[in-house]
């Protein structure tokens, strides 16, 4: 049996021509489809602005830039996430202050962030974890009561939808889309997201037109948009731009994007199915944006039985993935802040226990068998 990848890019003749037709012209970069690709993924998450960038760490380096969040201000952000939800914190000297997760969503626990807001506090950092979208409604409260600034990290939910608890009873059904809760969020276009843009990519998306601004000239070097004077530059900027075969691709995805996810939710229900009768097994919430299939291992397993798990799942060529490592345990993060085991226990607890299976657009069901019987015969063992 060949390796069964743990994600993979679902790219077609679309995507291909779409990016060949961008090489056939002289315009690789600040073009036509950049533009575009911007009014499409605004059109679609639902705010008025979109500034495409090369990634979704970039995207949420600018938030932290466009709301002057710096030295020594807190942002309050979950320890259950990919590491850059918090190291943009870090890039302008502010500093995170991490509130434990709620273990049935694994998101960041609205009841417990209120404590933690301190006259520094700037913002709140919240993730949609896996496709799952945060408590928004709680969120919108305490950020306003507090008068102080949102930001939403959507990397991994592009297409979910919110609908408050009352009115949802899980995370699925018609609501908000993520990507456009807070002051500004973004969305993630590495090769493992629900689209992708050629390799990296990333947007900000906003409501707000002096922070759509400041991205706009803030990842084109600090140049004034529409600038004829190329050497004059009125800000801080970097080189955050996305080029236009990436842009030309995001727009091709895009357009597939009902397809993508209904293949997605598909790939999500076969497991679903096959997975529901092991008892060890913790099943993932339901979504609207599957981005990931992560199981978690019941009570009576330890870190290492997990870790096992994965070994001998790889060594039978099923990659799978402990997801994620809680940031605060991260050697950098030890050192640098002092944090240790036993600060967020419901974050730790969860992410010794998490098991990312192979999940992608066009995975079989021949392959799904071939990965829960694996994994049912290495968990009796
Ligand atoms: C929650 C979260 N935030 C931010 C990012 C960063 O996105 P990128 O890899 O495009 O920089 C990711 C990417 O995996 C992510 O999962």
């Amino acid at each position: 049996m060949c390796k069964i990848l743990l994600s993979q890019p679902d790219i077609t003749d679309l995507e291909r021509k779409a990016v060949l037709e961008v090489l056939k012209t002289p315009c690789l970069s600040l073009g036509s489809k950049v533009k575009e690709f911007e009014k499409e993924i605004a059109r679609y998450a639902g705010t008025k602005y979109a500034v495409v960038v090369n990634s979704g760490t970039a995207a949420l380096h600018l938030i932290i830039r466009a709301l002057d969040i710096r030295d020594n201000d807190e942002v309050i952000t979950t320890p259950f996430s990919f590491i850059s939800s918090s190291n943009c914190i870090l890039f302008e000297r502010a500093k995170s202050v991490f509130v434990d997760i709620d273990p049935q969503s694994l998101n960041i626990n609205t009841s417990k962030i209120e404590k933690k807001i301190s006259r520094r506090t700037k913002a709140i950092l919240a993730v949609d974890v896996f496709g799952y979208p945060a408590d928004w409604e709680n969120l919108e409260k305490i950020a306003k009561k507090h008068n102080i600034y949102l930001i939403e990290d959507s990397a991994e939910a592009l297409g979910s939808e919110y609908l408050p608890p009352h009115q949802n009873f899980g995370g699925g059904g018609k609501g908000k889309k993520c990507g456009s809760f807070g002051n500004a969020s973004i969305f993630s276009f590495f090769p493992n997201k629900q689209i992708t843009t050629a390799g990296e990519g990333g947007v900000v998306l906003t409501d707000n037109k002096e922070i759509a601004d400041f991205c706009y000239s803030a990842r084109n070097q600090g140049r004034r948009q529409d600038n004829n004077k190329w050497l004059e530059h009125i800000c801080l900027g970097y080189n955050y731009r996305m080029p236009e075969v990436c842009a030309a691709m995001g727009i091709a995805q895009l357009k597939r994007i009902d397809e993508i996810l209904g293949k997605r939710s598909r790939v999500a229900s076969v497991y679903n199915e096959k997975l529901k009768d092991i008892k060890e097994i913790e099943l993932p919430n339901n979504t609207s944006s599957w981005f990931v299939y992560v199981i978690r291992l019941n009570e009576k397993y330890e870190q290492e039985d997990r870790d096992r798990i994965i070994r001998e799942m790889r060594e039978r060529g099923i990659e799978c993935s402990n997801y994620f490592y809680s940031i605060h345990l991260q050697p950098y993060y030890r050192e640098r802040f002092g944090f240790k085991k036993g600060d967020f226990p419901i974050c730790e607890k969860v992410s010794q226990k998490t098991i990312a299976l192979p999940f992608y657009n066009n995975l079989q069901e021949e392959q799904i068998d071939y990965i829960v019987e694996t994994l049912k015969k290495i968990i009796k063992q």
